[in-house]
């Protein structure tokens, strides 16, 4: 599905960059030198965006970890954004334990983008049609029109040399501590769940 929707975004984002290669080529002498710059840098845009989607998805499909960044760039007020497995959205934050909570960014509404900002009732907005979601349950708060939780993602933290200190798969107790661990030497990855796949 992933792949799908990644394959799908890549054909749209080079039917894109061909339709601005096309409509140089055919309309080109009747634009200024400033507007045919300003198409080839759009086109450049959007091969390049081409590229990092198909490494992105590549990474996905051949990585069973994948780096989110320090564990010191996570913050629990706003989450960072991420693109997951799926080739969605994702937000990683800290908890209160200074722990990892990585969640699907996608609505379970109607699939908008859900905010990063964490309220002070630990909760993060999709604005689309007003969904309010716990970060530590991913539940969605009564009146909202999603009615499914967020899904969690399995996380592992790392040391510089690579050895595994922590590690949390969704629904599974936490394994190793982070406690008197530097957070500025620990990274975050994020980990292909395969007990989704069977
Ligand atoms: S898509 Fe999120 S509330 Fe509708």
């Amino acid at each position: 599905m992933g792949g799908a929707l990644g394959l799908i975004t890549g054909l749209v984002l080079i039917s894109a960059a061909s339709a601005v290669t096309i409509f140089r080529f055919a309309f080109g002498r009747y634009l200024s030198h400033d507007q045919l710059l300003e198409l080839e840098s759009q086109r450049q845009r959007l091969l390049a965006q081409n590229a990092e989607l198909g490494r992105l998805e590549l990474e996905r499909q051949t990585k069973d970890h994948i780096l989110i960044g320090r564990l010191s760039d996570l913050d629990a007020d706003e989450g960072k954004y991420f693109t997951d497995y799926q080739m969605q959205q994702a937000l990683a934050f800290l908890d209160k334990d200074k722990l990892p909570i990585l969640l699907s960014a996608k609505c379970t509404h109607l699939g908008c983008t859900v905010g990063a900002q964490v309220d002070d009732q630990g909760r993060i907005l999709c604005p689309c049609h007003i969904s309010y979601f716990d970060i530590y349950t991913g539940q969605p708060s009564a009146g909202s029109p999603a009615k499914q939780p967020l899904p969690h993602l399995s996380w592992v933290v790392k040391d510089e040399k690579g050895n595994v200190v922590a590690m949390k798969m969704s629904g599974d107790p936490l394994k190793g501590s982070l406690d008197a661990q530097d957070p500025d030497k620990l990274n975050v990855f994020l980990v292909k769940d395969r007990r989704k796949e069977t």
